[in-house]
């Protein structure tokens, strides 16, 4: 078990701003390999017929008018009839569970991520935005990265020994297999479907990460001939020679074409490997170990905009001006250390949730602050994957760089460093942080469109085997009730300091549900798919009015909680909604909200402002209630 409490200034990293490493992680080193640990986990329980309904309705609630709510109460009523095509769906998902592992995952991974057609890059792929360095030139960058380097193939060695320590949430072992999926893994696209490639399994493990300058891809080999990974000076050096020999600026972006709607790119994908050499460079990257970006300087930023800017460059690269095409989007983990002191990462979603990555990352920083220096020993020159432009590839270059700078124009970022409070303040008022963080932002969304929204915020499902996400709704009858009440300047403060109180336990409650397997939204989708299998006809309760509204999140959210002072972004779920995720460390919370600029309505800086108003208020609020019951 390691409790790490201390704020540390991490000279050799050379950043700015301290890491404060402040979140208490229970974990425990199995001493047995944790296949065992695997096997072990429950199975994810498909929820009774009538509870996932009952819920469904209530979740409605402050959502629909009363008249829709009616029409949708038949529906599920006609839905619900004993022996009816509810029951019947039902069993069939229940033999489903018995006969599978996890009798949601292939569905989940299919339906959410391989079969969606919209670009990887800011539909689907989260963004890490680590804070500033203070490295401002390519020996800054090229140190850094080879520390970032050794970091990860540190990490490796957990994964390889299958040594990770065991990760718990509520006191319950969690499902690790995440971890297995994120090393050597890739997305290919595919004309209806794309899938995932996971060489780490094959029979020959890869040995090298493919870097990439100047939109030119080189193999490094990261391991020694005698299995020993390469030192921080050996990784330096051999990014020293990738740099000189990619000094050239005028290179086809090659990788951008992996930023495309799918389809678009699973026709330009197929053109593109007709070449021989080509399919043996795309194959490189795929099989590497991750991807790491040495990107050029971005434009000068004032320090209010700096991390909305770098948040942005995780997330799409900057257009294709700048580094947008110094990316293979398929890749499940590319690592990106520019010029100018910008770093984190980028990772293509279908093979895991945020933790893992996270986790990783806080790895990566405790390793990169212990790096000692070694003996060098001369290594050869890492070999450039080559690529033949033929005419059509470079057509489909020029369609992918337009199309990227629309998408990149399109994103607004904004990334708010609230230093007023942490998990702090809600925990010394006996309130979950998360559930807090939350209920404001339902407050700064009522306050800015009067109604309240659908809002999905992801819940591990890694209790149990191969487990994912399932959604936890966090607008309720008790949350529209404490927004309302805020806003409503004749409630007595010690009402609204109740109620928030009311929406704060609704929340945990739901969070519960959840996580135990038992929320709404898997299990609806699971009742569609079956009834896409079996049935002639879609039942009229997934055609309904109310379950559009129910599925279309103008608030997508998510917490991603890091030891590491860093903020995970991603895009909105819907063109006039939000993207909104967090990291509550203990005395502030870094925010990532994000919005399209095609869409009127909705205004990423704003919706910050909101938050950070509606999170001062909530404070006052408890602070001026608790003072005058003195
Ligand atoms: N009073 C005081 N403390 C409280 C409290 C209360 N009423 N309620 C909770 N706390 C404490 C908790 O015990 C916990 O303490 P710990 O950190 O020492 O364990 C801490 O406050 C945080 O709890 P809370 O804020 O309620 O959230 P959580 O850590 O339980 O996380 C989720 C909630 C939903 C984020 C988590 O369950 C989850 O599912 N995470 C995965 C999210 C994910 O997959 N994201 C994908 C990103 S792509």
């Amino acid at each position: 078990i390691y409790p790490i409490v201390a704020t540390t200034r991490v000279s050799i990293l050379g950043l700015v701003k301290p890491y404060h490493l402040v979140k208490p992680v229970s974990v425990t080193i199995l001493p047995e390999r944790s296949s065992h640990h695997q096997d072990n986990l429950p199975k994810l329980p498909v929820p009774p017929l009538r509870q996932t309904f009952e819920r469904y309705l209530l979740m409605l609630e402050p959502l629909l008018s009363e008249e829709e709510l009616d029409h949708t109460r038949k529906l599920v009523k006609e839905f619900l009839i004993p022996g009816g095509v509810g029951d019947r769906l039902q069993r069939s998902l229940e033999r489903r569970a018995s006969n599978k592992g996890n009798w949601l995952t292939e569905w989940w991974m299919q339906s959410a991520y391989l079969d969606s057609r919209m670009p990887v890059a800011v539909y689907s792929s989260p963004g890490v935005a680590l804070p500033r360095m203070t490295f401002q030139d390519r020996q800054g960058q090229m140190r850094f990265a080879a520390k970032l380097i050794a970091g990860v193939l540190d990490f490796k060695k957990m994964i390889d020994s299958e040594t990770l320590p065991i990760e718990y949430l509520g006191g319950k072992p969690l499902c690790m297999d995440q971890y297995y999926q994120i090393l050597s893994s890739c997305r290919i696209p595919g004309p209806k479907r794309d899938t995932v490639v996971n060489h780490a399994v094959g029979k020959v493990a890869p040995t090298h990460i493919t870097v990439v300058h100047n939109f030119q891809f080189f193999v490094l080999d990261v391991y020694n001939s005698d299995g020993s990974p390469l030192t921080v000076d050996q990784i330096y050096m051999q990014l020293e020679k990738v740099w000189n020999s990619s000094l050239q600026s005028n290179k086809e972006p090659i990788g951008i074409l992996t930023s495309q709607h799918r389809n678009t790119w699973g026709k330009a994908y197929n053109n593109l490997i007709k070449d021989k050499t080509n399919k043996e460079s795309v194959r490189a990257i795929q099989k590497s170990i991750f991807t790491v970006c040495l990107d050029a300087p971005m434009p000068q930023m004032s320090e209010q905009r700096y991390q909305s800017r770098v948040a942005a460059q995780m997330l799409h690269g900057g257009g294709s001006r700048w580094n947008s095409g110094n990316r293979w989007f398929d890749k499940t983990l590319q690592f990106i250390v520019g010029e100018d002191g910008t770093c984190g990462l980028v990772y293509e979603h279908a093979p895991a949730e945020g933790p893992p990555i996270v986790f990783l990352v806080d790895h990566v920083v405790e390793y990169m602050m212990e790096v000692v220096r070694t003996p060098m020993t001369p290594l050869p020159m890492p070999p450039k994957l080559r690529f033949n432009i033929t005419p059509e590839v470079k057509k489909d270059i020029e369609s992918a760089k337009q199309n990227m700078n629309i998408m990149s124009h399109d994103l607004d970022v904004n990334v708010v460093f609230f230093s007023d409070y942490g998990r702090n303040v809600p925990r010394a008022h006996k309130l979950s942080p998360d559930a807090f963080i939350q209920m404001a932002l339902q407050l700064a969304y009522f306050r800015m469109y009067k109604m309240c929204c659908s809002t999905y915020e992801s819940a591990s499902l890694r209790m149990f085997a191969l487990g994912r996400t399932d959604t936890i709704r966090s607008c309720s009858n008790e949350s529209l009730n404490f927004v309302q009440a805020m806003e409503d300047p004749a409630k007595p403060n010690a009402e609204k300091v109740f109620l928030l109180d009311k929406a704060c336990q609704a929340h945990r409650e739901y969070t519960h549900m959840a996580i135990h397997g038992q929320a709404i939204d898997r299990h609806l989708l699971g009742l569609k798919l079956q009834a896409i299998e079996e049935l002639t006809s879609m039942p009229e309760i997934f055609m309904d009015t109310a379950y559009a509204v129910a599925e279309h999140f103008h608030l997508s959210t998510s917490q991603a909680g890091a030891k590491t002072d860093c903020v995970m972004c991603f895009g909105p779920m819907v063109p006039d909604g939000y993207g909104v995720c967090y990291n509550p460390m203990t005395d502030h919370i870094n925010i990532a909200i994000t919005a399209f600029n095609s869409c009127e309505e909705t205004h990423a800086a704003n919706f910050g402002r909101g938050v950070k108003k509606a999170l001062r208020d909530m404070r006052s609020l408890l602070e001026e209630t608790a003072n005058a019951k003195q």
